[in-house]
């Protein structure tokens, strides 16, 4: 039986999905996006197994993942929207909102943590006037806390987008933001 609502598939009832098969639930996506969000699911086979690698691929195609993708993703996969939310929420590298034109990511893994990240954390916050997981009203700049990425001889470490900055000060975070101003 296939789901027709929200409702259904938060009851657990499994969709499978098939060319005219209609996903109905309440969104506001296009329907090249819900197309897309089940070519998707169904490159996993629609397998909830996958559903973090799910999230991964859908979050780099669309850059966030907002309630009504969360939807789609929870109806075609046949598991609750509250299971979905739950493991993004739960996860520091998903992200609801859509992040600014630079993303910052500051790392908070132990090493940097140890040198000072959080100070740094702190600046950036200052010289934005935003907070993590937030981005500045000009959709220039947001902020996100990232785990070890692996350079630690570098720490503290903040990336803007690919590009990498090592043993950043707090006193060096205006002149890493005004290279993008
Ligand atoms: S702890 Fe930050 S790079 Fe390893």
């Amino acid at each position: 039986m296939i789901p027709k609502t929200l409702t259904e598939a938060k009851e657990g009832v499994k969709y499978t999905p098939s060319e005219k098969d209609k996903v109905e639930v309440k969104h506001k996506l296009s329907d090249d996006k819900i197309q897309k969000i089940r070519e998707i699911c169904e490159s996993y086979n629609n397998d909830q197994g996958e559903i973090i690698n799910i999230l991964h691929e859908t979050q780099s195609t669309f850059g966030y993942l907002p309630a009504e993708v969360q939807e789609v993703i929870a109806c075609v996969l046949g598991v609750s929207a509250a299971h979905v939310y739950g493991i993004v929420t739960f996860y520091s590298f998903f992200t609801m909102k859509p992040k600014g034109e630079h993303p910052i990511s500051v790392c908070m893994g132990t090493a940097c943590y140890v040198r000072g990240a959080e100070k740094v954390l702190d600046e950036l916050k200052k010289e934005l006037k935003i907070g993590v997981g937030e981005t500045t009203p000009d959709k220039k700049f947001s902020i996100s806390c990232l785990r070890c990425v692996g350079a630690c001889g570098l720490a503290p470490v903040v990336m803007v987008g690919e590009k990498v900055y090592g043993r950043v000060s707090p006193d060096g975070v205006k002149k890493i933001l005004d290279e993008y101003k």
